[in-house]
């Protein structure tokens, strides 16, 4: 439970916020490379921590991430002419570079310094594994390219979908780091999902449906730890990186099946981007693999076509079946991993009400994961922030048997580390 300053304070990401100051301190994703896919491409509407921006490559491939507003008189640059290296305002003619540079104002007289007096607000927008990573925070602060590992990876080894997703950021992170919900929201699918089935993790968490939590502080986050029984001397581990601000690494099943991964990008105070990828650090996925993803299987979403919103939503209680709920088809009605995540998160209202919960000894990441962003917000002028540096970043998830006298963080210790051009660990 929090008070509900507290939950103000966690959730409002806007530029005067807390919360947002922190979250401007860290690159993170803000398009698809595939929504500007070339020079001079149309530009494109996003809004990020409550700011209203437009995104452009322009003629040389330059990325530009302006105010959406003309400096002028606030016409939407949305409606501009993406030409020879700038974006020109449609209403009158104000042409804008990259860095928000005003380089041409053809409604002013020629000799006119006015110009030179004006600056579109701008941020860096940078290219890095099929995402355009946006930073917008003080310039003196600007860290290092982010570094986790699927974004170094060459192009066929990863795959990355994104979906709209209709409520703050906090409860659908918070959803991401709550193994518990696995045994019930997700119980009659597991067996589905070809990356799961076959494995000796599917085998042990179908034996003890009960799992121990055990969380951790790593120096990015937390790692979290699900235990299970396995046999005499041994637990079953299942332990998850959660690396601030908003990431989330999917403990794998094998290391035949590609990792899985999270981030819940704020759009406003009341949607978000839930971002999804699947990777593999020693190949290239199989067109297969490749298929199912795109088809919205696993961890993406099936979309309204020619959008990212999904295609079973709010707005039609997610295509519920209650027959294959009763038939235990599925377990609420809804069909996909995905959907029966973010139907529930949604279903708590835009922005949960956590001085109503009543928190279990199952939700102990998610306690620590709210004191960790708390306690940044308060040392951010003093201290290194978890996850900025890029060694918080190259770390993997893990599932593994270890003996049952040894602590999992212990006995995991090699296997969270990024070693590129290795497998991970998992059985
Ligand atoms: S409003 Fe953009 S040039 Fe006038
Ligand atoms: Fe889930």
């Amino acid at each position: 439970m929090l008070t509900s300053e507290q939950n103000v304070l966690l959730t409002q990401t806007g530029p005067e916020t807390p919360m947002g100051r922190l979250f401007r301190r860290y690159w993170f994703p803000a398009l698809l490379a595939e929504e500007l896919p070339e020079a001079d491409c149309p530009p494109v509407r996003v809004q990020l921590l409550g700011e209203k921006l437009i995104a452009f490559r322009d003629t040389s491939g330059r990325l530009g991430l302006l105010d959406e507003f003309c400096a002028h008189r606030t016409a939407s640059l949305y409606f501009g002419r993406n030409e020879e290296n700038g974006l020109r305002c449609a209403y009158h003619g104000w042409k804008y570079d990259v860095e928000g540079n005003l380089t041409d104002m053809p409604s002013e007289p020629e000799d006119s310094k006015f110009k030179c007096r004006i600056k579109q607000k701008s941020y860096p927008l940078v290219e890095r594994g099929g995402v355009l990573w946006a930073y917008m925070g003080p310039a003196g602060h600007m860290p290092e390219l982010p570094e986790l590992e699927w974004a170094l990876l060459g192009e066929g080894q990863r795959f990355i979908s994104k979906r709209l997703q209709e409520t703050n950021y906090l409860q659908a992170m918070e959803g991401g780091i709550d193994s518990s919900h696995v045994s019930f929201a997700h119980r009659f699918n597991l067996d589905d999902d070809p990356m799961h089935s076959g494995t000796a993790g599917n085998d042990y968490i179908k034996a003890d449906t009960r799992p121990k939590f055990e969380v951790a502080e790593s120096n990015g986050g937390l790692l979290i730890g699900a235990r299970r029984n396995a046999n005499e001397e041994e637990f079953y581990w299942r332990i998850t990186q959660w690396i601030m601000p908003f990431y989330t690494i999917i403990p794998p099943f094998g290391t035949h099946n590609p990792m899985g991964g999270h981030a819940w990008v704020p759009i406003d105070d009341t949607t978000c981007w839930a971002w999804s990828w699947n990777y593999h650090p020693t190949r290239d996925l199989r067109e297969d693999e490749l298929e199912q993803m795109r088809n919205g299987d696993g961890i993406h979403a099936k979309y309204i076509p020619g959008t990212y919103r999904t295609l079973a939503n709010k707005s039609n209680d997610y295509l519920m079946d209650r027959e294959a709920q009763k038939q235990n088809k599925t377990f609420s009605g809804i069909e996909g991993i995905a959907a029966q995540d973010f139907s529930l998160q949604e279903s708590m209202g835009d922005i949960a009400d956590r001085t109503k919960e009543r928190l279990g000894t199952s939700d102990a990441a998610i306690i620590l994961a709210r004191r960790r962003l708390l306690a940044a917000v308060d040392s951010m002028e003093d201290e290194a922030l978890p996850g900025i540096d890029t060694t918080d970043q190259r770390v993997r998830s893990t599932s593994m048997l270890l003996p049952k006298d040894i602590p999992f963080y212990e006995g995991a210790n090699q296997a969270i580390q990024v070693v590129p051009g290795t497998d991970f660990v998992s059985i």
